[in-house]
């Protein structure tokens, strides 16, 4: 029984999250999307808009849930009874600081191993910072974000703006 979990910031869903979230679920038994709730990173969207935003793009996803967490990881998976982290290389640069987070965790709580998938081709480029930097200067961000997501990005971008 493989009880996954998927963590990241998601600041927002991207594209790339949900192709790697769908892959992994059709992989493993469970699969737990963790958004962190970590309020050193001042993120565009709070926790929950972020968890809300994951629960209606995955909706369809039968072996997924969408939970939050703060602290460290692997006291999540610990409390979760999970195995197994899910992390997506969308590029040698991201190899680097990857494997560090692996073996930092499995040094942590040895239960716990870390499966990469790599990103799907198309979204190579893609991350939740480019989408902003994009969003913030009036870009188009409709190839990057699941639909439900495109209109709360342009809005939170204005507010921010308006501040
Ligand atoms: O979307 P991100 O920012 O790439 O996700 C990073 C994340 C959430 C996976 C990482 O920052 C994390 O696990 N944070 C929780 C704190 C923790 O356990 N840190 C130690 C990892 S070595």
């Amino acid at each position: 029984m493989i009880r996954a979990i998927y963590p990241g910031s998601f600041d927002p869903v991207t594209l790339g999250h949900v192709d790697i979230i769908k892959r992994a679920s059709q992989t493993v038994d469970e699969l737990i999307v963790g958004v962190l709730n970590n309020g050193a990173k001042a993120p565009l969207f709070s926790v929950d808009e972020r968890v809300g935003m994951l629960k209606e793009v995955t909706a369809d996803f039968p072996k997924v849930r969408v939970m939050c967490f703060s602290g460290l990881l692997v006291d999540f998976a610990r409390q979760m009874q999970a195995n197994t982290i899910v992390r997506g290389l969308r590029a040698i640069s991201d190899f680097e600081y990857e494997l560090q987070m692996a073996q930092t965790n499995r040094k942590m709580n040895p239960d716990v191993d870390t499966m990469f998938l790599a990103t799907s081709l198309e979204y190579s480029y893609l991350s939740s910072t480019i989408v902003k930097e994009v969003a913030f200067f009036d870009g188009d961000i409709r190839e990057f974000v699941p639909e439900p997501v495109i209109l709360k990005v342009q809005e939170k971008v204005r507010e921010r703006k308006a501040q």
